[in-house]
């Protein structure tokens, strides 16, 4: 497994994590440049699970706070780990509908890059669509598979959890939108995903996840059913910044089974 320098705070006896201000303020920062972004760019079911979470722009929030939330829209949690965990323990916690959030915040030298999925990344990118019962759903079927599967099975659902649940693009009425959590932490992989520098090709399961050999991750492409024009992003991180690096995997020529994730 991949080692860290960040540790996870743990809470109090009542549970409390307690931040230091300069902590809060990284959140602060985070939270304030991203939402000037993700209108007309984020898709609308990330945008109202982002409204229902309701985040604190001032500090972070508790883990009782998102899980309120959860719990009465799609029954999901979030559950404290460490900085970085096994494959196992990851579709161990997607297959009990609990998402795994460690709780650090990266550094100010990090704001735009770093390797770890930090609570930001965790709570702002991905929490809101657990608050969707179709994605949610999606989600603890991947966990379910991800628990059974074989370890070479699990470099195809890592890279597909890689090219969705992180890099995701999705074709809507209203135009192309972003509902990867690795994209929506990260202002400028929010703009370049859309614009018009990326490849762009339709995402094929099969294609993408089993037969992909460059080593560029690419953010893909989901249409509505029927006949499908060739849509895809990437190869993207050639701009100097990336997403939060997150479970399950770095680039899929690169995804290992032994691989840590977070
Ligand atoms: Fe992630």
């Amino acid at each position: 497994m991949k080692t860290t320098h960040y540790v996870a705070r743990e809470p109090d006896a009542q549970g409390h994590i307690h931040y230091p201000d300069a902590e809060h303020a990284v959140w602060q920062t985070l939270v304030e440049r991203q939402l000037k972004l993700l209108e007309g760019r984020a898709c609308q079911e990330y945008l109202d699970g982002l409204d229902q979470l309701a985040l604190p722009r001032e500090r972070i929030p508790q883990l009782g706070e998102i899980n309120r939330v959860l719990a009465a829209t799609t029954g999901w949690q979030v559950e404290r780990v460490p900085a970085l965990i096994p494959f196992q323990r990851f579709f161990e916690l997607l297959a009990s509908k609990r998402f795994p959030v460690a709780t650090f915040i990266r550094t100010p030298e990090e704001l735009d890059y770093l390797q770890e999925p930090d609570i930001f990344h965790e709570i702002f990118g991905h929490c809101p669509l657990l608050t969707n019962p179709w994605f949610a759903e999606f989600t603890h079927t991947y966990g379910q598979l991800g628990l059974a599967a074989s370890k070479e099975e699990r470099v195809y659902l890592a890279r597909l959890y890689w090219m969705t649940v992180e890099f995701g693009l999705v074709d809507t009425p209203a135009g192309r939108r972003i509902y990867g959590g690795g994209i929506l932490s990260s202002p400028k992989e929010t703009l370049y995903s859309l614009s018009s520098e990326p490849e762009q090709q339709a995402f094929d399961p099969l294609e993408r996840c089993a037969r992909v050999s460059h080593r560029h991750p690419a953010a893909t492409v989901l249409r509505p059913a029927g006949p499908a024009p060739a849509v895809r992003t990437g190869p993207r991180g050639h701009h100097g910044a990336g997403p939060a690096g997150h479970a399950p995997g770095p680039a899929p020529a690169e995804v290992s089974a032994e691989g840590g994730v977070g």
